[in-house]
Parts: C-alpha cells; structure tokens; sequence
C-alpha cells in the first residue's frame, strides 16, 4: 500500500502531518463516546436507530464474501455486525477496549448459544492475535475515531490479516446532515469530532472509497432530541425539537483495501 501526495481538502480542525502523513486533531477531543462505551444497554439503544435498514453491512458484502472466513470485528461495541457476520462465517473475533461491551457480548453469545464468535478485550492498537490470522477485519465506526491511534491501529490490522486479506473501514462522512447538525448545534468542545479520517484512509493506504447515504431513523422527534441530545449535546435537542425532525440523513464512507 504505497503512499500518495497531500490531502487537498483543508479540515479547520485537523493538521496534516507531511512527514507520517497522517491527519492530526489540533486540540485534544474530549471523546463523550467513551462514557457510552461503557454503558453497553444505553450504546445499543442509541445505535438501534442508526442506519437501521443495515445499508452498511449490505454494502460489505458487496465488497467481500464473509462466507467460511476467519473475521475480526474490530471495535466491535455491542455486536450489531458481529452476530451478522457470525450467521455465515467460520469464525468472528470481536475485539474492544471497553470490558462492559466485551461482557455485553459473552452474554448475548451464552443467551444465543452462538459458537462461533470469540470476544476479545483489548485495543486495536495490539490486537491480541497471531500474525497472519484472520481473512477480513472490518472497523466500523472504530478504527478511525478519535481514541484511535490510526498509524499503529493499521499497523496491527495488516499484520493479523493473511496475505492478500481484505481490510473494511467505514465511518460517517463529513458532508451531510448529520455531520452538519454536529459541527452546528453540538457542545463545541466535540466539534472537532465531526471530522473523519476519509481522506488519511485514502491517502495513507490506497484504499477504494465508496460513499453511501444512510440515516437515522427515530421513531419520535422527542426520542431522536433526547437521544442525539445525550450524546452531542448543545443546541441539538432544541434544533431537532423545533424542526421537528426524527429522521436525520447520514453519509457514511467505506474505505476498503487488500493486503
Ligand atoms: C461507535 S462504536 C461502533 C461499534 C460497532 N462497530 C458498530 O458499528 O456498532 C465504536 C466501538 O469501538 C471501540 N473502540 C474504539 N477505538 C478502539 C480501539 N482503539 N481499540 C478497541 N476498541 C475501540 C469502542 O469501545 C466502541 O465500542
């Protein structure tokens, strides 16, 4: 994956590094995600209204077959895509920093007598696997956070991947409504998570990109107020309040690559 000049498009709050070409945060982002990370119930029902028609996972499987292969879920929070993957791949690893997730998704596998998913605690920076182990690993909405380090994070992810493995990224773009009603009507001090690393993937790693629109689907304007009012806070209950609004487009880009 050989590397490529620099991003055009100018990010107020990120910097771009031409030496790791990698793109930096100017200031240190209190990341208000990591509290819901560890409330693993109050995740799931935030994330129950996102993309909830699954576009994301119907376009993977464009991309890759999941079938008969040893996958790692990487970030894999409460497990939405894990169990998915698990209906039809030999083995799904379902790794994540935060203990509450991991034990959340033992007890969905042990409820669900599931077989073929191994939960694995601990940071995609080390991932706790064999080199040249695993097919595919998918990072959805993980890899390329803000609590990532990126640069060791694919480090890991190419050295746990067999040769000619597949590689899957994908987070939300930053064009379009949701991530304008961020960078509107959130707390300032998350603003400059509205950012995502599209272009660093690209650049960095030669990956194909494909943009796709999604949305948030709630099923109240009071629930989508509440809930996107807890996590980006602000003006955003107020703005979703008056608007009226329980559905809020999403442009979600995957990044994908072969080893
Ligand atoms: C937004 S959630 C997405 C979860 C899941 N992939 C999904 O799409 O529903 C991000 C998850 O990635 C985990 N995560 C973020 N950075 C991580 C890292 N560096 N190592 C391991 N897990 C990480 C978080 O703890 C969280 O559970």
């Amino acid at each position: 994956m050989k590397r490529k000049s620099k991003p055009k498009e100018k990010l107020p709050f990120m910097s771009y590094d031409p030496e790791t070409r990698i793109l930096i945060y100017k200031k240190k982002i209190p990341n208000r995600w990591l509290s819901i990370y560890k409330t693993p119930k109050k995740h799931e029902e935030i994330i129950r209204y996102e993309d909830p028609k699954n576009k994301i996972i119907k376009e993977y499987k464009k991309i890759v077959n999941f079938k008969g292969k040893i996958i790692l879920d990487a970030g894999c929070g409460t497990g939405r895509q894990t169990f998915q993957y698990a209906k039809i791949a030999k083995k799904v690893y379902a790794l994540d920093l935060s203990k509450e997730q991991v034990a959340f998704i033992k007890n969905k596998i042990k409820k669900n007598k599931i077989r073929n998913i191994e939960p694995l605690f601990g940071r995609i920076e080390k991932i706790p696997l064999k080199s040249n182990s695993v097919d595919i690993v998918v990072g959805t909405f993980s890899v390329t956070s803000t609590m990532t380090d990126r640069k060791k994070a694919m480090k890991e992810i190419l050295r746990v991947l067999k040769p000619k493995g597949k590689v899957i990224l994908a987070d939300s773009y930053h064009e379009g409504e949701f991530l304008d009603i961020w960078r509107k009507y959130s707390d300032p001090d998350i603003a400059g998570g509205c950012y995502n690393c599209y272009i660093q993937t690209k650049e960095m790693h030669k990956f194909k990109t494909k943009i796709i629109n999604t949305e948030w689907v709630f099923p109240t304007v009071k629930k989508a107020a509440d809930l996107f009012g807890y996590v980006i806070g602000g003006e955003t209950r107020k703005y979703l309040l008056k608007n009226k609004k329980k559905r809020i487009k999403m442009k979600v880009y995957i990044c994908y690559g072969v080893k």
